[in-house]
């Protein structure tokens, strides 16, 4: 079965086509995030108007790049939320009108269950030459029940899976999602946005034990997750010693020497390298939690943005090794994608949890 995936949640506008809910056949991806890089965060007008321009060609692109026509395809998958609504309404109005022209079923689909699939992905027959990641077609497939962390600017949710479409929400953010901590901090810290990407790459060769961060939540064995003491704690580094608040007074070049006293100039790659370090030690200890306490999990995913981070991946492995782990298996595929919304639209049929209709509310979030 050949599905047409289309997200727009937020600035990226994706298509792609995957085949029975894992083999991506083309997954393209157009992105205004340069446009924001300055603005510390998406503006959702200027991203929406983008949106509207791109969004045929790059439907036209998925289906070039998958070998196919619009008459091979089975159905659309279209992502109705939690997003912008301009983004969102970009998508699903664009969903509508082809699910009518060509007579194909619409499913629309969850953002976040689009997240929850993205493990399913393999690139192995797929022509296009942009794809990041390896041929992967002999890893084997997850095996239910398992635990998923789903960590993106948006939402930080913690799940107990028995299929796709099944599951027990454990945890969630208090305040703000995990990619909002990184986009905070990197404004913070002067960086640009998207966060998670600036802050991974001023940490490089920084020392993570440099600065104190508190373990959020560290009594609380509620499977809940909170960042906004980080962003604090970041706030108040930056504003100690020596009036240091503006990101040109740092040192960039010298290391931290893993002190925290007001006498020493604050260091970039430290600070960054502490404050990547503080959220996924947070993130990893809600994991062991959760995995103690629901031991007949057969693994645990982390997916979203956030788990395109590599100091996250280490720390996990170092801290957890014999925790069975699996991350979505290209970048591309942590990050937003239409991949994973066609293989949601697919396990959604597959699980009968949608009658295929257009029939479906476009749920609209705050913006990220
Ligand atoms: O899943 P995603 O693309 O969009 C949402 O659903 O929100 O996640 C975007 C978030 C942003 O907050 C971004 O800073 C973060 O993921 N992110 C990262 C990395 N790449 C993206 N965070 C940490 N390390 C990264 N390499
Ligand atoms: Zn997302």
């Amino acid at each position: 079965m050949l599905v047409l995936g289309i997200e727009t949640s937020c600035d990226e506008t994706s298509a792609s086509v995957v085949e029975n809910g894992t083999s991506v056949l083309s997954n393209v991806i157009a992105t205004s995030k340069e446009a924001f890089a300055a603005s510390g965060g998406v503006i959702p007008e200027s991203a929406a108007r983008k949106q509207v321009e791109c969004i045929l060609p790059v439907i036209t692109q998925a289906l070039s790049d998958a070998h196919i026509t619009s008459k091979n395809i089975d159905a659309i998958a279209v992502t109705k939320g939690p997003g912008l609504l301009g983004s969102l309404l970009v998508g699903t109005t664009t969903a509508r009108v082809l699910s009518s022209i060509w007579e194909k079923p619409l499913i629309g689909v969850h953002h976040t269950l689009g997240h929850l699939t993205s493990t399913w992905l393999r690139n192995d027959q797929s022509p296009n030459p942009n794809h990041q990641g390896s041929s992967n077609a002999q890893c084997p497939m997850p095996k239910f029940p398992l635990i998923t962390l789903s960590v993106s600017g948006g939402h930080t949710e913690l799940w107990y899976r028995e299929s796709h479409t099944k599951g027990i929400l454990l945890g969630e953010t208090r305040d703000d999602a995990a990619g909002e901590a990184f986009d905070k901090g990197a404004s913070l810290l002067g960086l640009p946005y998207p966060g998670g990407p600036s802050i991974e790459k001023a940490a490089q060769d920084g020392d993570p034990t440099a600065y104190k961060f508190p373990l959020p939540l560290k009594e609380d064995h509620m499977l809940d997750f909170s960042f906004s003491g980080l962003k604090t704690a970041l706030k108040y580094l930056l504003q100690s010693g020596h009036q240091r608040s503006a990101a040109q007074n740092f040192v960039v070049g010298a290391g931290g020497g893993g002190q925290n006293s007001s006498e020493e100039p604050l260091v970039l790659r430290d600070i960054a390298a502490s404050y990547q370090h503080a959220i996924g030690r947070h993130l990893i200890d809600r994991l062991q939690h959760a995995y103690q306490q629901y031991p007949d999990a057969c693994e645990v995913h982390i997916v979203g943005g956030v788990s395109a981070n590599a100091h996250l991946r280490k720390l996990l492995l170092q801290t957890i090794p014999n925790m069975p782990a699996r991350f979505p298996l290209s970048l591309a595929y942590c990050t937003d994608n239409a991949a994973m919304i066609a293989a949601a639209g697919f396990f959604m049929i597959q699980e009968k949890t949608t009658n295929a209709s257009a029939a479906f509310e476009t749920e609209a979030s705050p913006v990220a």
